[in-house]
């Protein structure tokens, strides 16, 4: 297992290329089960996630290759297993992704039941009921859920008590291959789910509402292998600016989506940051003191629950000033406070919300990543911190960061990493 040793308080200077969202990738991948042929994807991240999900299709017999442009193909002419086991779905939740294609494509699919996670319960009980409306028969046995169609796939009314981003992209998958129309209301707007639209669309599938939380799906009788690319990730986007409010400088983010984060653009500026939106770049300035804002994450357009964590490092750094954070998506993701708090942070937990006093800065110390933005919230406080500060565990990052540490070093910051 690898560490990263930062030696902080260094500002932030110069340029950092963005890298296609992982969790836009992941259902990108799972949709090529839906149609024979060669798929190609375009950006995908190199990322230990894409990396899971290409060996569960590969364990199906889909044929996929990698390259280092971020080029991918997959061909899925020869699928002979539909069983995802526990040994790769425990290691990334968004394994149950395949469950719609297969449905759709072969009427059947055995899938090991997620389990807890670091960040809640995080159920798929939406997934099941509405696969359920569309008449799969579910039995759940052995940690596994085996479905089968009974019949034919039906579309059917779905609606979402939440919008759930997965839960949208699974019955999207299987609704266009469903015989009839499939209208999911309340669903998740987030653009992840826009990108999986275009490439189903691009498929050949029929699809309206894109964007919006009413979908309306109508079944197609086959699809066609497509050439599609993965959108920029918008929550790496996130973490460098937070990073450069953070440890201060001028940073231009390139390739990326400027409109893909509205809220989290809106609380930088009324922080005290200076942001410089382009068309697909953004520049971070942070030329004065750090001003603290209230933040509850909500579903897009609202604040990403994915970037709590790192917000919350920096409010930890103003002078004195009080943030309440207040986490609605999941009901235990302040697993960085306490290692925050080793740091120097001055945050207090009660229930959903964290109140955050600032202390003005970190210092550096040992501390351990818990999950994947818990981790990114550590490497910001430590670019910020005065002397050196190990993050040991740094697996999680490697789940959704391509390059973190290049990517840093490449704007002043001194980061290494090293065998624990
Ligand atoms: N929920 C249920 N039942 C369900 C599905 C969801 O109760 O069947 C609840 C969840 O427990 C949660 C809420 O609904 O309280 C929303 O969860 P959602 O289903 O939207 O989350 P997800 O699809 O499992 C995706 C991202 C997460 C991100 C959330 C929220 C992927 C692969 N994962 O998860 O990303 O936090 O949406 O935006 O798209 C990450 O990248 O670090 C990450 C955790």
């Amino acid at each position: 297992m690898d560490k990263l040793v930062i030696e902080g308080g260094r500002p932030l200077f110069g340029e950092i290329s963005i890298s296609g969202a992982k969790n836009a990738a992941l259902p990108l991948i799972a949709a090529t089960l839906l149609a024979p042929g060669l798929h190609t994807l375009r950006n995908v991240p190199n990322l230990r996630d894409t990396r899971t999900i290409s060996r569960l299709l590969e364990s199906f017999g889909a044929c996929v290759t990698s390259a280092a442009d971020g080029v991918m193909t997959v061909n899925a002419d020869n699928i002979t297993n539909l069983e995802a086991s526990y040994e790769l779905v425990k290691t990334m939740r968004a394994s149950v992704l395949v469950l719609g294609p297969l449905l759709a494509r072969f009427g059947r699919a055995r899938v090991s039941l997620p389990g807890g996670c670091a960040i809640g319960a995080r159920p798929i009980d939406f997934h099941l009921q509405a696969l359920q409306k569309m008449g799969v028969r579910l039995e759940l046995a052995a940690g596994y859920v085996d479905a089968v169609v009974d019949g034919t796939l039906q579309g059917a009314p779905i609606f979402f008590d939440i919008p759930s981003v997965t839960g949208t992209e699974n019955i999207l998958m299987a609704a266009v291959l469903a015989k009839g129309t499939t209208i999911i209301k309340n669903a998740a707007r987030e653009p992840e789910v826009g990108n999986l639209v275009e490439m189903l669309q691009a498929m050949g599938a029929d699809i309206e509402g894109k964007d919006s939380d009413l979908l309306t799906v109508r079944g197609v009788s086959r699809l066609k292998a497509v050439d599609s690319s993965v959108i920029p990730d918008r929550i790496e986007t996130g973490t460098y600016l937070i990073a450069v409010g953070a440890a201060g400088g001028d940073v231009t983010v390139n390739n990326c989506r400027p409109n893909h984060l509205p809220s989290l653009l809106h609380k930088l500026r009324s922080a005290g940051l200076t942001i410089e939106e382009g068309d697909t770049s953004i520049r971070v300035v942070r030329n004065g003191p750090l001003k603290s804002v209230d933040v509850q994450t909500r579903p897009y357009p609202g604040f990403p629950t994915d970037l709590q964590a790192q917000i919350m490092a920096l409010m930890a750094m103003t002078d004195g000033g009080l943030s309440v954070i207040h986490e609605t998506i999941f009901e235990n993701r302040f697993m960085h406070v306490a290692e925050l708090l080793r740091l120097g942070a001055n945050i207090r937990v009660d229930g959903r919300s964290a109140i955050v006093k600032g202390t003005g800065g970190f210092t550096g110390a040992k501390v351990m990543a818990t999950d994947l933005r818990a981790s990114a919230s550590l490497v910001i406080a430590a670019l910020a911190a005065k002397g050196v500060t190990e993050i040991s565990r740094i697996y999680h990052l490697e789940r959704g960061y391509d390059n973190l540490a290049g990517k840093l070093r490449a704007i002043g910051a001194r980061v290494q990493q090293m065998p624990e």
